[in-house]
Parts: structure tokens; C-alpha cells; sequence
């Protein structure tokens, strides 16, 4: 349908690695029973799947299911289907899902809701799902970071962000975050699109990479993270603002950027602990189909 998400807003590697941590296996149990689905032959479907992450976790905790991604971003399919083998990745509109009435015993979505209309977001969920079956809505809430103090970024990377981000519409452009709920409308809006046993939990993903518990790979990855977002952004910014933007002061970021996770990779590897700190707040509102 389109790749503006993956072109404009967030690239491939900002949303796998970023979703891969907040759903990784350590945090399991805290999701689980949030989920509250049966450990039965399932179809799932999750709508707006982006890269895979979740889908890719939902594979490992529920093996008997039969899980679907859905997506209108056909570089973020190109790559869930070469990333996650275990589900089937499929394009098409939240707005109009391409499955009839009942096909489905769950369907999941993470920080979706806040860009679809949200008579079509639950009223195409609600309309997919069986009786008796479970909607789960996630999306991240505030959260809290500390960061690496050499990956704060100096004082020329700060300048140029200021330039891009007051240059750059993409967001009204392309309509993002167009529906925002608060935690309390939320599960008022599930009711009134004809939810019931209407329920909120949230679970916290900390990332902590110098954590003795973390294991070295994660570790890296969890560092690696702010490396993908920050070079994304910076092809991202390139491509919406072109010529508007100054290519040596750009590269000249890349550089940058480059330097100070090398920095901080090295720093781990030698043990010097910086105790940067991630925490999302994953709120999970659940409803099911009368
Ligand atoms: C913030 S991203 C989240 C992606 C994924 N759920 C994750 O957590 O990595 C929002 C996703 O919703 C998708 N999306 C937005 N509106 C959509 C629509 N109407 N139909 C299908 N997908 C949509 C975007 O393409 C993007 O992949």
C-alpha cells in the first residue's frame, strides 16, 4: 500500500530492536497474564505489525497459535517475513481489515490505536474477532530515561536536530498520532465500540545494559538500539527535507553518532559502567467480544 512509515517516520531497525527488548523473554510473565489468552490452538491476528517484534514474541509464548500480521508499510513486511519465519505477514488497512466476520480468537496491536479512527480501529477488530474472543490494545506510556552521558549527543548534533525538527512536517503530513487517548479514555472508548469485561494492566520493560543480569548479547543490543533509532532518523531527515538540509553537517552527525556508540560498545567491553536506564511503561487494555 505505502512504505511512509518506514521511509518517513520510523525505519525497519528503530521498531524491531526497539520492540524485541520491550518484548523480550525476560519480561514474559509480566505480559501473560495481562493477556489472559488460553494456551490452545489460537489464531491471532496483530493489526499494524510493523517489523515483527511482537509477533516474533507471540510465536515463542504462545506455540500453538497461528499468528497474522497486518501492515500497510510494505518495507516493514519485506522484512518481518524475512526476520520472523514462524507467521504469516500480510498487507492491508486497520481501517478495513481483509478478513470476514469471527476469523479470529485474538487480535493484538502495540501503539497503533493513536493513528486509525478509532470507530474503525475497534469497530474492524471487534468485527474480526469471534465471540468470546479477546482484543488487546498495548500501547507505550511515559516512561523513564536516563542516558549514557557520552550518548547525549554534543552540542553541533543538537543544533542540527533543532533545524530538522523545526523543518519537518511529516507528522501532520502523513497524519501520525492523528486519535491520542489518555489511559482513562481508552478503556471508556472499548465500551462504547461494544467491548465488554473492559480491563487495564501495565507491564514495565527496564532496560538496564550494565545490569550483571543482562547477558552481554542483549546487552549490546539494548546500547545498539539508540545507535538504529538516531542513523534512521538522520536517513529519514535526509530524504522528507533534501536539499534543505546542509550534507556536510549532516555527515558530519553520521560521524558522530558513529563515534559515540563505538564509544560506549567499547566502554561496556572494558566494564567501565555508565548505568544508562530505560524503563517503558506498557499499558495493555483488554476487552472481549460478547
Ligand atoms: C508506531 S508503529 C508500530 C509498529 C509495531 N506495532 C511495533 O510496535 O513495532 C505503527 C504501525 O502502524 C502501521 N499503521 C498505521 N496505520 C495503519 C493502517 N491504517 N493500517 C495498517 N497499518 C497501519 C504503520 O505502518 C506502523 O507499522
Amino acid at each position: 500500500m505505502d512504505n511512509v512509515w518506514s521511509q518517513y517516520i520510523q525505519g525497519c531497525m528503530t521498531l524491531y530492536s526497539s520492540r524485541k527488548l520491550r518484548f523480550d523473554d525476560r519480561f514474559r510473565d509480566r505480559y501473560l497474564p495481562l493477556f489472559g489468552l488460553e494456551d490452545r490452538p489460537l489464531r491471532i491476528l496483530e493489526v499494524g505489525c510493523g517489523p515483527g517484534a511482537l509477533a516474533e514474541a507471540l510465536g515463542r509464548w504462545y506455540p500453538k497459535a497461528e499468528i497474522t500480521g497486518l501492515d500497510r508499510d510494505r518495507a516493514f513486511l519485506d522484512f518481518a517475513r524475512e526476520h520472523v519465519p514462524g507467521a504469516v505477514f500480510l498487507e492491508g488497512d486497520a481501517a478495513a481489515l481483509p478478513f470476514p466476520e469471527g476469523s479470529f480468537d485474538a487480535v493484538i496491536s502495540n501503539t497503533v490505536q493513536e493513528h486509525v479512527e478509532p470507530g474503525a480501529f475497534f469497530g474492524e477488530q471487534l468485527r474480526v474477532l469471534k465471540p468470546g474472543g479477546v482484543c488487546l490494545v498495548l500501547s507505550s506510556r511515559k516512561g523513564l530515561h536516563a542516558a549514557a552521558p557520552g550518548l547525549a549527543g554534543d552540542e553541533a548534533e543538537r543544533r542540527f536536530w533543532e533545524k530538522v525538527s523545526a523543518m519537518d512536517d511529516s507528522m501532520e503530513k502523513y497524519g501520525i498520532c492523528r486519535y491520542p487517548m489518555s489511559e482513562a479514555e481508552l478503556p471508556a472508548a472499548m465500551e462504547r465500540f461494544g467491548f465488554s469485561r473492559v480491563s487495564t494492566g501495565y507491564a514495565a520493560a527496564d532496560l538496564t545494559p550494565d545490569d550483571p543480569s543482562v547477558p552481554p548479547a542483549l546487552a549490546r543490543e539494548m546500547i545498539l538500539s539508540g545507535r538504529y533509532n538516531d542513523l534512521e532518523a538522520l536517513d529519514a531527515a535526509l530524504r522528507t527535507l533534501g536539499d534543505r538540509l546542509d550534507r556536510g553537517e549532516a555527515e558530519g552527525v553520521r560521524r558522530r553518532i558513529e563515534e559515540k556508540y563505538a564509544r560506549r560498545l567499547a566502554q561496556y567491553a572494558a566494564g567501565d559502567k555508565q548505568w544508562e536506564t530505560s524503563v517503558s511503561l506498557v499499558m495493555v487494555l483488554r476487552g472481549v467480544k460478547p
